[in-house]
């Protein structure tokens, strides 16, 4: 498919990521992704690893694999009682972890009101375990960001939780980026996890970002304006009430689940997975 003709939405790629996970599931260890997959989502794939890079299934599924990991550990650890998803799209981390955690995710409307509707259909015919899900549609290119916190302040209450954005900031600006940090550090409390993914100003120097660019320029039809950024380090190191607690990409948790990168570095989009800890 040619790219420019293919009007890929944001809301896409919700799928697009889940088909990647869905295509080596030993490594994602996301058994459920295969339910979401679908013809448009498959074709998209397709034309974008052909396109932008081979890699991307195994770095979807390594990113999935990490952050349930980590999630995993601090459920056991009985360190977090809930997990909010910014961004969730069709993550499957409710049904991958046990049922002592509760759930809320926040997407935009038409991916929420889909994935709301699907999943308890799933859940009551038995093809997925029955979880606590609260759903709340939202687009953080809009004024959402009082609303939402009375919302999730009322959900939450005191409970302990772990924020994730995974696969989200690359479409959206940094003053949009800015106000989710800031509405993180408002609704969490002293001990509160952050989970965050990115690309650093490094990956512009690889012949995949240059493609990513180049498609998502002619693809990618409602992504933020001046979305697509990069973020450095120094930011998270600079957000005044969290502390890094660990930073791992591609590369390093390769290493550490025993795969093997195939292509050259500069054909490999590594995203860097950051955890923070929301300090007193
Ligand atoms: C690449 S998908 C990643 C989904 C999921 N986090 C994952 O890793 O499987 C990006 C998600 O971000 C959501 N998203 C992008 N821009 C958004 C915005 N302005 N407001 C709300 N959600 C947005 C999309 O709808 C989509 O579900």
């Amino acid at each position: 498919m040619n790219p420019s003709k293919k009007h890929v939405k944001v809301s896409d790629t919700a799928f697009v990521t889940c088909s990647f996970r869905s295509k080596n599931d030993n490594l994602s260890q996301d058994r459920y992704a295969k339910l979401w997959t679908n013809e448009r989502a498959e074709t998209i794939l397709e034309d974008y690893l052909e396109n932008v890079s081979t890699e991307e299934v195994s770095t979807h599924c390594i990113r999935n694999r990490y952050f349930l990991e980590t999630l995993a550990k601090l459920v056991e650890q009985e360190k977090i009682d809930l997990l909010i998803n910014f961004g969730a799209g069709f993550s499957m981390y409710p049904f991958l972890l046990p049922d002592t955690i509760e759930h809320i995710e926040i997407d935009k409307p038409e991916v929420v009101d889909y994935k709301s509707e699907q999943v308890k259909q799933w859940m009551e015919n038995g093809t997925l375990p029955k979880r606590h899900i609260t759903s709340i549609p939202v687009d953080f290119s809009t004024d959402y960001q009082a609303e939402l916190i009375s919302t999730i302040e009322s959900l939450k209450q005191n409970r302990r939780c772990f924020i994730l954005i995974e696969g989200v900031l690359f479409f959206l600006n940094r003053e949009q980026t800015d106000g989710l940090f800031h509405l993180f550090s408002e609704v969490q409390a002293h001990g509160d996890y952050v989970g965050s993914v990115s690309y650093k100003e490094d990956v512009k120097a690889t012949d995949a970002y240059k493609r990513l660019i180049a498609y998502a320029n002619k693809g990618v039809d409602d992504a933020s304006d001046d979305g697509f950024q990069t973020i450095p380090n120094s930011y998270y190191l600079n957000l005044k009430d969290y502390d890094l607690l660990e930073q791992e990409d591609y590369y390093s948790c390769s290493k550490l689940y025993h795969h093997n990168t195939q292509s050259k570095p500069t054909d490999i989009l590594n995203e860097q997975f950051y955890v923070l800890k929301r300090k007193p």
